[in-house]
């Protein structure tokens, strides 16, 4: 079977960490995104793989090529026009010729594809829509379903009072090919709010897989986090990091004796954490990153090629590549897109979220 990652978004909500880099190549634990959600493709013996890009980018093509380091074969298909997330698929019809997956691109979960495109298929369904439970529906589309999980009704942004279900639209769609026969070609159209509508409205079998399986959209720095801390404490079934108190150091990195580590933390290859730095995790620390005598790291992730002086103080933030974090500065509960200076002696206020390339100064 095949799937389509549909990776063409604005990715505004992620800024500035998206400033230069697509939301799939935001690192998890030193791994692009779109690395993580291809395994899981590859995991689930989905190896042909079709990227649905807005605009053809650079950093994608070179560090995925055509797939055949990650055992998969990828076709990249690129836009004229936005062409929203239905559109997208639209443009990708001449490769989609059978039963086929849709995923968005900003998605970390566990559902069991095999088992959904199992109901998908007994049910005959024209597209099958998976469902993922949430504390506060008020702010995400709805679907209402029958006892068989087909599809009643969609519900946008409802009032509390209208709220009858808590199960929301997870970004993962089986569907059969002749529903693209609906999409309009070259036009901006979306699942959410016109393809999945109008297939109800013409009768066709839209049905709903339900899953408790963890599921995360990445699409916030907060949720950014909080994939980091999940992954961290073991709540996705695929452990692919450290756990607990764990810490993992990459090639080539060489850490002081007398720096204290308290896991969990990922350290990546040829990093150099010098005389008394104290990591208290969860720390991601990305490749070629140096951190100076005396500073502080807690709760925070740190991308490829971080300059941090010393008694540098970073707490509970997330650093883009290429920052230079000078002596003495502080920073809490901030983001800093790439390329950020920050001088010496400089605080910032904590909630800062600081543009890429921009050098940060003593008031
Ligand atoms: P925000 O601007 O922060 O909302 O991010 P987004 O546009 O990336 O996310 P949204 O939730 O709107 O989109 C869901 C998925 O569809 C994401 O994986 C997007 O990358 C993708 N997507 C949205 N619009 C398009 C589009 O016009 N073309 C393509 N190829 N993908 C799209």
């Amino acid at each position: 079977m095949k799937a389509v990652i549909l990776v063409g978004g604005e990715a505004t909500r992620l800024l500035p960490l998206t400033c230069n880099t697509p939301k799939v190549m935001v690192p998890v634990i030193n791994i692009p995104f779109l690395e993580h959600v291809i395994h899981y493709l590859s995991q689930h013996q989905i190896k042909d793989i079709i990227l649905a890009q807005r605009h053809l980018s650079q950093s994608i093509k070179s560090y995925f090529g055509n797939g055949s380091r990650f055992e998969v074969e990828l076709t990249c298909t690129i836009e004229d026009i936005p062409l929203g997330t239905a559109g997208a698929v639209k443009n990708a019809e001449q490769y989609l010729d059978d039963t086929f997956l849709v995923l968005n691109g900003d998605i970390y979960t566990d559902l069991d594809i095999a088992a959904m495109i199992d109901f998908h298929l007994k049910r005959k369904a024209k597209a099958t829509i998976a469902l993922t439970p949430v504390d506060d529906p008020t702010s995400y589309g709805l679907i209402e379903t029958n006892a068989q999980g087909r599809v009643t009704r969609f519900l946008e942004k409802p009032q509390w009072s209208e709220v009858t279900t808590n199960m929301i639209n997870a970004g993962t769609y089986v569907l059969e090919p002749e529903a693209l026969n609906r999409i309009p070609p070259q036009a901006n159209f979306s699942f959410e709010h016109e393809l999945f509508p109008l297939l109800l409205d013409q009768g066709e079998p839209v049905y709903a897989y339900t899953s408790s399986a963890y599921w995360i959209d990445i699409g916030t720095p907060e949720k950014y986090f909080q994939l980091h801390r999940d992954l961290f404490s073991g709540n996705s079934a695929r452990h692919s990091c450290p756990i607990g108190d764990e810490v993992l150091v990459g090639e080539q990195s060489y850490i002081h004796p007398t720096v204290h580590i308290r896991g969990p933390a990922v350290i990546g290859s040829n990093c150099i954490i010098g005389h008394k730095v104290k990591l208290t995790g969860p720390v991601v620390i990305g490749s070629g990153g140096t951190i100076q005598e005396d500073s502080v790291i807690e709760e925070s992730i740190i991308w490829r090629n971080a300059q941090l002086g010393q008694r540098v103080s970073l707490k509970n933030s997330i650093v883009a590549d290429n920052c230079r974090l000078n002596d003495n500065t502080t920073i809490e509960d901030s983001i800093l897109g790439d390329s950020v200076t920050v001088v010496s002696g400089c605080k910032l206020e904590p909630g800062s979220k600081i543009w890429s390339g921009t050098t940060v100064e003593v008031p």
